[in-house]
């Protein structure tokens, strides 16, 4: 389902109001608040059971006018704007004064990203012309894996004016089904351009925009919750391992009475959760499918792991993530006596 006009309109009030709406975006649902309003944004954190000092993403309208959020925007900025916006692309700049603490962290900067769903764009064109902003954080609990229905967002939070959420704007399954890649621009001048957060946008399709290289976050590197190594995570230990192991270690486990389920993109495994072999179709399910496969009840989750090319990227970020918390649960379920 999709959202009305008469809903959109009713979002943008709620936000004037400081209440907090789900928003669909290409990449993953979005919790929003106003930007403007501190008490509203500090709402946001309590919903999720986010640390404060983790700051937030300010999504604005297409053409808005960046310098009520941003200052010493640098030319790089404006040509990775002209290439990727609207899309999933999140860029960090130095904050202008007047943005509000508990969006940036406390820190000195703020990262602006443009959304490509209309329904995100129609929404903010309404808020303050066009010239206001929303806050937003993927719409799951702190650590969890983003929705992309407007029934993930459901789930975690429960229904509208039920829980904390005053609307769940309906947009569909969104597109890419992966949070944004995130750049940071605030310290080119000893650093150059980092790559904080990989997505569907490479790393090679933003070097060829900027025309030079994107190093890679270091321990100096702003600070994203996202890059906190257990992150995106299901609640079930989840496993990756090469395709050529996927069968035998499946029928290992199961001989040991273990449950498990799996995501498999050319293993033959029986009972299998087919995955495409492209990057972008594998990026569209994979949220969804981690979510039904965490309700199985199952002792783990096994994923055959996708190739190292470039288009994987993002995907292989957030799996390796997905698996961090249960390093050596596969192991162990290996050694088990029966
Ligand atoms: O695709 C997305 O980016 C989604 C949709 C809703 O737009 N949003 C999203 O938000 O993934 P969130 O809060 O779950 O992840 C945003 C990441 C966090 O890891 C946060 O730390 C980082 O962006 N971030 C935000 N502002 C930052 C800043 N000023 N400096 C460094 N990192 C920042
Ligand atoms: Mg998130």
């Amino acid at each position: 389902m999709t959202a009305t006009e008469e809903e959109i309109a009713q979002a943008a009030r709620l936000l004037e109001q400081g209440q907090l709406v789900a928003i669909p975006t290409e990449t993953v649902y979005g919790l929003a608040a106003d930007a403007d309003n501190p008490q509203a944004v500090a709402a946001i954190f309590a919903a999720k059971g986010r640390p404060s000092n983790h700051p937030l993403i300010v999504h604005v309208a297409h053409g808005a006018d960046l310098s009520h959020w941003a200052v010493d925007i640098p030319p790089l900025a404006k040509q990775l704007i002209a290439a990727f916006w609207p899309g999933p692309l999140t860029l960090i700049l130095k904050r202008a004064p007047g943005v509000t603490a508990i969006i940036t962290g406390g820190q000195e900067s703020v990262g602006l990203r443009c959304p490509a769903h209309p329904l995100a764009q129609a929404l903010l064109q309404r808020l303050r012309q066009g010239q206001g902003g929303v806050a937003a954080p993927s719409a799951n609990r702190f650590g969890r894996v983003s929705p992309t229905t407007a029934q993930h967002v459901i789930d975690e939070f429960g229904a509208p004016g039920v829980g904390p959420i005053a609307q769940v704007l309906d947009g569909g399954a969104c597109a890419v089904g992966i949070e944004s890649t995130i750049v940071d621009l605030t310290r080119l001048a000893t650093h150059g351009p980092v790559l904080l957060r990989p997505g569907q946008i490479s790393t090679q399709q933003i070097e060829r925009v900027l025309g030079g290289s994107l190093a890679l976050a270091d321990q100096a590197a702003p600070r994203v919750s996202g890059s906190l190594d257990a992150h995106y995570a299901p609640h079930t230990p989840l496993a990756l391992i090469d395709a050529g192991q996927c069968a035998d270690t499946v029928a290992t486990l199961a001989a040991k009475h273990r449950q498990v389920v799996s995501l498999c993109i050319h293993a033959e495994v029986p009972g299998a959760t087919r995955m495409p072999a492209d990057a972008e179709a594998y990026a569209h399910a994979l949220y969804a499918q981690l979510r039904r496969l965490d309700q199985a009840g199952a002792d783990l989750i096994l994923v055959e792991q996708p190739p190292a090319s470039p288009e994987w990227q993002g995907i292989n970020d957030r799996l390796r993530r997905a698996a961090f918390d249960s390093a050596g649960v596969l192991q162990r379920l290996l050694e088990a006596s029966v």
